[in-house]
This record gives structure tokens, C-alpha cells and sequence, in this order.
């Protein structure tokens, strides 16, 4: 069912320095910042040769971020996200083998304006899971 790693999101308590850090010691192709209000983030997409790397930084009040800077202020890998054909197939296929979906179900517009949802750390290893719709 999944398909390729659309990207590695890590979060960061500088964007800025993280950005730059990107561009000049690993030199990546490092994109602008760009908000996105209704998951409470700004991000900043780093483009490599076989995916992409996803820079989040808190914005608002209620950013998940936030509390997971909170618990890790260094900063570090918040989420991976995987492509697939048809969100709303994976989730039904997902939900009927026991996964957590996230939120009320139900897909979100994500940060490249495709449909996303998120799977409950707890059901895969610890590790949070977006998918996407490519
Ligand atoms: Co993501």
C-alpha cells in the first residue's frame, strides 16, 4: 500500500539557523519559509535528490510543535510521511486493521496542498506517520 517516502520531518527551535545549516555545511537546496496556519507550523522544505526533508517550527499558541520542542529543545525527527495512491482507501484499510487515525479521520489539506492524515505513534513503533495522497 505505501508508496515512496514523500519526506523526514524534523523539528527545530531555529529555523533560520537550521535552514542555513542545511544550505552552507550540507549543501541542499533549501526552500523559503511558509506558513501554515491550520497545522500551527512554518516549514521549510529542503529538496533532496530522492525526497525531501521537512523543517517545522512552532506558529501559534497551539502548535503541536511546540510541545514537542518542549520535551526535546534541541529539536529532532517529528514525523515521516509515506505517499500513497488513495488516502481515503488507506485510511479505511488502516482503521480496519486497528490503526489509530488521528484528529476526526477525516484527510487535511497538508503543506503541498495534497490531502494528509496522521497515524497514532503508539500503532507503528513510536514513530509518528503521515500519509499522503500523491
Ligand atoms: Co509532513
Amino acid at each position: 500500500m505505501i508508496g515512496r517516502l514523500n519526506h523526514v520531518a524534523i523539528a527545530v527551535p531555529d529555523l533560520a539557523a537550521a535552514s542555513e545549516q542545511y544550505r552552507a555545511m550540507l549543501g541542499a537546496e533549501v526552500g523559503p519559509p511558509e506558513d501554515v496556519v491550520e497545522h500551527g507550523v512554518t516549514v521549510v522544505f529542503i529538496t533532496l535528490l530522492n525526497t525531501k526533508i521537512e523543517l517545522l517550527h512552532p506558529l501559534g499558541e497551539a502548535s503541536p510543535i511546540a510541545a514537542f520542542l518542549a520535551r526535546q529543545p534541541a529539536g529532532g525527527i517529528h514525523h515521516i510521511c509515506y505517499e500513497v495512491d488513495d488516502i481515503v482507501a488507506a485510511r479505511d484499510h488502516l482503521a480496519a486493521s486497528g490503526a489509530r487515525i488521528l484528529g476526526d479521520g477525516s484527510p487535511k489539506i497538508g503543506a503541498h496542498g495534497k490531502p494528509v492524515l496522521f497515524l497514532h505513534p503508539k500503532d507503528f513503533t513510536g514513530t509518528l506517520i503521515e500519509l499522503e495522497e500523491a
